[in-house]
């Protein structure tokens, strides 16, 4: 098990970014923390399970932030789930996250894929940070649910 370490000035605790997938508790425990709804274990283990790679933000062992990527390693990879915990927000967590993510995904996949995310509008400027630029007009990222599709 990959693990960074960095001691948070500010804080003077240890906060580790290590590659491991959160329990759901832990997940749902960060998603009601930001004002998202609580995803069910099943929901939550198969998206894990399912994803290329999921990380972990820690500060004496306990998770604070999580993000992951899913994609197929060659043409596209999508950053979700960047998640870090209020009281833990704007000390560098949600950058290390990001940094571990893409750190990962430039030993995994080729320069040439593409890296992509969907975010609120207010988040933009953080994923600006990372290089991450939004699509011009003409190239529309564009989304349902399964159950919309209209197949008929
Ligand atoms: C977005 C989020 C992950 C950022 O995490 P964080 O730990 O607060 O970010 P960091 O402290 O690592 O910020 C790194 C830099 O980005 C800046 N930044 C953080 N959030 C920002 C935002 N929403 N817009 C612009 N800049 C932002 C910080 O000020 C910092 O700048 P600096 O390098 O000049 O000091 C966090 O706010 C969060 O969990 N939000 C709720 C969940 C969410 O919306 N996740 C995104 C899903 S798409």
């Amino acid at each position: 098990m990959a693990v960074e370490r960095e001691e948070s000035e500010s804080q003077m605790t240890d906060i580790e970014i290590i590659f491991r997938t959160p329990s759901s508790a832990e997940c749902n425990r960060i998603q009601a923390a930001v004002g998202w709804r609580e995803a069910p274990t099943a929901v939550l283990e198969t998206a894990f399970r399912n994803s290329l790679v999921v990380v972990c933000a820690t500060a004496d062992g306990k998770v604070i932030g999580m993000g992951r990527v899913v994609g197929d390693l060659t043409t596209w990879n999508y950053i979700q789930h960047v998640i870090v915990l209020p009281d833990w927000q704007k000390l560098g967590v949600g950058r290390r996250i990001m940094r571990a993510l893409l750190g990962w995904l430039a030993e995994h996949a080729p320069p040439t894929s593409n890296c992509a995310l969907v975010c609120r509008r207010h988040n933009v400027a953080f994923y600006e940070r990372f290089g991450l630029r939004e699509f011009v007009a003409e190239v529309p990222g564009m989304r349902m649910k399964l159950r919309e599709a209209v197949t008929t």
